[in-house]
């Protein structure tokens, strides 16, 4: 079943990599932000600057109570650490390292969401592992602020699955 879901998403990435070079299916998400597919994409879309200059969008996240909270988030950095950086509950338990799937965001807009550049396998086998997973679910150590997302609404799930932790066995001393 989880699987099925993973092989969806796996469809929904080749389906949005198709309207770009069939190089992008195998690049990374940092390799992606470098090329000049994904600046000639960006470059048609206007971003605010924050007093230091850094350009930023605006995100917002709701958490798991509902609450809305509305955050400038520095182009390329991870929602994860956006929402670190707004002290916004996401948990992040393997700090990025896709180990866990804690980080598990939900985007509220399945445009906007195709927008982002597909999950690598990795992602998608963590993904496989997340509480409440959907067609717009990733993980926000993943994926990073970039033009294209500008107003975005990404939801954090009620709960979460933590292998990382959970699954942690303690050495015999
Ligand atoms: Fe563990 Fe994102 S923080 S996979």
């Amino acid at each position: 079943m989880l699987r099925l879901c993973a092989e969806a998403l796996r469809a929904r990435g080749l389906t949005a990599a198709a309207a770009g070079p069939s190089s992008i299916a195998a690049a990374s998400y940092s390799g992606l932000l470098q090329s000049s597919w994904f600046h000639a994409s960006a470059s048609r879309h206007a971003a605010a600057a924050d007093t230091e200059g850094q350009e930023t969008i605006t995100v917002t996240f709701i958490d798991k109570e509902g609450k809305e909270h509305t955050v400038k988030a520095p182009i390329g950095k991870s929602l994860l650490e956006v929402a670190h950086d707004n002290e916004i509950d996401l948990e992040g338990a393997c700090e990025g390292s896709l180990a866990c799937s804690t980080c598990h965001l939900i985007f509220e807009d399945e445009e906007l969401y195709k927008k982002v550049p597909e999950a690598t396998e990795d992602e998608l086998d963590m993904l496989d592992l997340a509480f409440g997973l959907t067609d717009t679910s990733r993980l926000g150590c993943q994926v990073l602020a970039a033009k294209e997302l500008d107003g975005a609404r990404v939801r954090i799930p009620a709960a979460s699955r933590n292998f990382y932790v959970d699954g942690h066995k303690p050495k015999p001393h």
